[in-house]
């Protein structure tokens, strides 16, 4: 690839959009030129890249050309439609949707895990869930530690993973509730402010949702396991930033809490925040807007033998979106 590349970001008025214009720019991404794409209702706004006003154009079928790198978050039925385009036009697509990642010639790749399987791409390269990648950050050292055979997992992930919508959905209902007004609702079946909703992406015939799968189907792609199992229960909660996950995995060899430390303190992209005494653990609020996940809550599983149980945070819009979709371009350049 080009060493300056022209870069396209589609959907770049969105939460991951915008995030992943700011991740470029501070992550000095040798970008020679930059085009932004989103649907014709934006079209007139101007972002911000290294100080100068870019204008927002409309995504249409032969924007590709010249176009080196694009990476997209605009959603699935974008992908499937604008990503085999921009492929054939011989630009390289990382894309943040769903739409590839199962696809077996596509990568799914966690730089820190599996950054080789890009080399494999052709044409398309898949990001994956935000939920599953922050659980890997800390999961994957422990398998190739202590090798993990499955999961328990519940995840509390923030409205900004729903996108820009949802936040302001939050933001609306959380003044409707303070000033006493009647709470409105356009993005979730039921009011987010103050409340929790058991219900992330929609039900399988299964009772699971399609979110609380990914994690056993994108965890075995990324980490080549192919018998990882993962039984999850994925909950919205009333946070902005940052997704949390609490995971109890079950390890082929006996596992202490000392031993698990010492592999997590030696983990790419993770800290390890974990003292108790001083109520220091990961939390959403100070995870919001940092590259690192974090990891705390290390116990021993009371009601499993080689069982480990762990809380790990991390801000979806960056490791589970724009900054993983950065990094797999910076892999691309090496
Ligand atoms: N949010 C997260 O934490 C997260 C994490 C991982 C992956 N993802 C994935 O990333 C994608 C985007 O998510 P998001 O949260 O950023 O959503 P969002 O805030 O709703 O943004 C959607 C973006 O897509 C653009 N778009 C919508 N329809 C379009 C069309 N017909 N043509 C061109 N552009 C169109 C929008 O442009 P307009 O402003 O012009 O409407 C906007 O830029 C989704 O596939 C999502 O699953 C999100």
């Amino acid at each position: 690839m080009n060493r300056n590349p022209h870069v396209a970001v589609v959907g770049a008025t969105g939460a991951v959009g915008l995030e992943m214009i700011k991740t470029l720019e501070g992550r000095r991404f040798p970008v020679g030129r930059l085009t932004l794409l989103a649907s014709a209702r934006s079209v007139g706004k101007k972002l911000v890249f290294r100080g100068q006003e870019i204008p927002v154009q409309e995504l249409k079928r032969d924007v590709f050309s010249g176009i080196d790198l694009a990476l997209f978050s605009a959603g699935g039925s974008i992908s499937k439609e604008f990503a085999p385009l921009a492929a054939r036009a011989g630009c390289v697509v990382v894309d943040n949707s769903s739409a590839f990642r199962m696809d077996e010639e596509v990568p799914l790749v966690v730089p820190e895990i599996n950054a080789a399987d890009v080399k494999q791409h052709r044409g398309i390269i898949a990001n994956p869930n935000c939920t599953t990648a922050i659980t890997l950050m800390a999961l994957y050292p422990l398998h190739r530690a202590f090798g993990i055979k499955r999961i328990f997992a519940s995840s509390y992930q923030a409205v900004s993973g729903t996108g820009a919508k949802a936040i302001e959905e939050l933001q609306r209902q959380v003044r409707q509730v303070v000033v006493g007004e009647a709470v409105t609702r356009e993005v979730y079946p039921h009011q987010i402010a103050f409340n929790v909703l058991p219900h992330v992406d929609s039900f399988l015939a299964s009772g699971y949702t399609r979110e609380e799968m990914k994690m056993e189907n994108e965890g075995r792609k990324i980490m080549h396991h192919p018998t990882f199992r993962a039984s999850v229960t994925c909950v919205r909660v009333p946070v902005y930033r940052a997704h949390s996950v609490a995971v109890t995995a079950d390890c082929e060899k006996p596992v202490s809490v000392e031993a698990a430390r010492e592999v997590l303190r030696g983990a790419p992209g993770l800290d390890v925040v974990d003292d108790p005494s001083k109520n220091e653990y990961p939390m959403p609020l100070y995870l919001a807007e940092k590259c690192n996940c974090a990891v705390g809550r290390l116990r021993k599983d009371c009601a499993l033998d080689n069982g480990l149980c762990f809380w790990v945070s991390g801000d979806q819009l960056l490791k589970g979106a724009a900054l993983n979709a950065v990094q797999i371009a910076e892999v691309l350049l090496q």
